[in-house]
């Protein structure tokens, strides 16, 4: 049986991303999965990292947030609140975000979330990250809406390419050792429409959350986001000059 992961990085339930987000744990429950989520504002979850997470530790060389991770994961206390989606991650078999794009990134709470949950020493190390990384059995989707149009968000939009601008999330799933689906993106999403412009965006809404069955079903064969093999780096990690380069976040000399 399939386990789903939900994170919904959205303070507004009722919000189309929340819809969207249980437009997809009814496509998931509806295909037999078991359907974990993480409403990041409704847990109230705390997307700061910093010592007072870490009690047990002493603070007298400062706060290292790396060391403070790794030697809670191996004194097996790490925060209640970071073990528990530590479980949910562990648990799922594919992870689907839900989110709009906030200041040309995704909201804060996710990359916070990020930051205390990923943690060093229990979910990478340098021995298990990229093609080494713990979760190479997981795949990953991210659901975004923005509020600029399709045009504005291509590779030549003055709001910038939509791809680059998830590139980091996806590479920091990537650094756990996910596959990451290209992602789902519906844009123009914004509340300032009136008359037929709304109905026209309500219509592309409705649409939109129908579809969620769709892809929710051909998931596995969804095309993926390609990133380079280790073995694409030499012993500096920089790309070789005969490999493939996929982003302009890694891209051969000029
Ligand atoms: C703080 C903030 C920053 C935003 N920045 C962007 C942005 O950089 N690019 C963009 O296309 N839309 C931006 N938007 C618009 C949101 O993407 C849009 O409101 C959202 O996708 C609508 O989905 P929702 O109805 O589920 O909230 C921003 C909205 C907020 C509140």
């Amino acid at each position: 049986m399939t386990t789903t992961l939900i994170v919904l990085a959205h303070p507004d339930a009722r919000s189309f991303n929340g819809v969207w987000a249980d437009a997809t744990q009814t496509a998931c429950e509806g295909l037999g999965d078991t359907v974990l989520r993480s409403d990041l504002v409704s847990m109230g979850f705390d997307p700061v990292e910093r010592a007072s997470h870490y009690p047990h530790l002493t603070s007298d060389t400062g706060f290292d947030a790396l060391k403070a991770q790794e030697n809670s994961a191996a004194l097996n206390c790490l925060p209640t609140d970071v073990e528990a989606e530590i479980e949910k991650l562990r648990r799922a078999d594919r992870v689907v975000f839900h989110f709009p794009i906030w200041w040309f990134a995704p909201p804060a709470i996710l990359k916070g979330w990020f930051d205390r949950v990923l943690a060093h020493g229990a979910l990478h190390s340098v021995d298990q990250r990229f093609d080494a990384g713990q979760f190479r059995s997981k795949k990953a989707l991210f659901c975004v809406t923005t509020g600029s149009k399709e045009s504005e968000s291509a590779f030549d939009g003055k709001e910038g390419d939509i791809q680059m601008l998830l590139w980091p999330a996806a590479y920091t799933l990537r650094y756990l050792g996910f596959s990451v689906a290209v992602p789902e993106i519906i844009h123009g999403v914004h509340g300032y429409n009136r008359g037929k412009r709304q109905e026209e965006l309500e219509d592309r809404l409705a649409m939109a959350l129908d579809a969620q069955v769709g892809i929710m079903t051909d998931f596995a064969s969804r095309p993926v986001i390609p990133f380079n093999a280790d073995s694409d780096f030499d012993a500096n990690g920089r790309l070789q000059v005969d490999r493939p380069n996929h982003s302009y976040f890694i891209r051969k000399a000029p």
